[in-house]
């Protein structure tokens, strides 16, 4: 239970020196793993050359592509928008590398029953319904297959009115962000937990300290929308705020990007 501090207390004692040696720890850096280790992660599961990767998700293959490379695996790359297939097709080209294509949301996978050895997907569960997604992948994946996931889960400190804002503006099944939630749709559909790893913030502490993101910029862009008086309400500027929001939410704690790895049994 929080105490409540009174005046006298803050002033006269917390803040009557600056904390010298909480801010002397909090300049060290605690190694905060970058998104490359996705793929570290990825590699520690043994993929194995001529297996069958599906990229659930898959936007512009990059990351279908980059993993055909590093392991030698066969792949197909799925994703319902029109522009994704296009521009993965593209890439696809451009790479010379060997993946199929396919317009198909997780929902329904034009695949046969246990053809995959791994899938991939990730920061694509928000957007789904998990409940027919994990169904379909369970389906897909041959017995001892393996799932692997990246989502970013909503924690507690998220407030209902936060939430709901960011979902909309973003195209987010709310319940899709639950932790309790996915797991167990997870275990209906047959999908067997083997690691579960919370990132929370790490990804963007790690582009902090490398420059790679400034939230700094974030949050002037986010002021600076709201001084102008823009219209929050337009789709576009919504998605556009709410992409600001994203890394910041995950510093405060809000959000948690989640890694989890599940088998299928069945
Ligand atoms: C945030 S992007 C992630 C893309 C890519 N996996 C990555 O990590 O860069 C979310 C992707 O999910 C795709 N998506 C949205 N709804 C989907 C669905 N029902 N089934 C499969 N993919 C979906 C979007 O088209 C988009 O490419």
């Amino acid at each position: 239970m929080n105490s409540r501090i009174s005046v006298e207390e803050l002033y006269g004692e917390v803040w009557a020196d600056d904390s010298p040696a909480l801010t002397a720890e909090l300049e060290q850096s605690l190694n905060p793993r970058g998104t490359n280790w996705l793929f570290e992660a990825f590699a520690e599961l043994g993929p194995r050359p001529g297996q069958l990767l599906v990229d659930v998700g898959a936007r512009d293959a990059a990351h279908t592509i980059r993993l055909v490379r590093e392991h030698g695996l066969r792949a197909i790359a799925l994703d319902p928008v029109k522009l994704h297939v296009e521009l993965a097709r593209r890439a696809v080209a451009e790479a010379g590398v060997e993946v199929d294509v396919l317009e198909a949301g997780i929902e329904a996978m034009p695949l046969g029953d246990d053809v995959a050895d791994w899938i991939w997907c990730r920061d694509v569960l928000v957007h789904v319904d998990v409940e027919r997604g994990f169904a379909e992948c369970a389906r897909i994946l041959r017995p001892g297959g393996q799932m692997f996931t990246y989502v970013t889960c909503s924690t507690e400190t998220l407030e209902p009115r936060e939430a709901s804002r960011l979902f909309d503006a973003l195209a987010i099944v709310p319940e899709s962000t639950q932790p309790d939630v996915i797991e167990s749709c997870a275990a209906d559909a047959g999908l067997t937990l083997v690691s579960k790893t919370e990132l929370g913030g790490e990804w963007r502490e790690r582009m902090l300290e490398d420059g790679t993101w400034s939230a700094g910029d974030d949050l002037l862009q986010l002021s600076r929308l709201r001084r102008r008086g823009t219209d929050l309400g337009s789709p576009r500027v919504a998605a556009y705020a709410a992409a600001r929001i994203w890394g910041v939410y995950q510093l405060l704690g809000k959000t948690c990007p989640t890694v989890y790895v599940w088998t299928s049994s069945a």
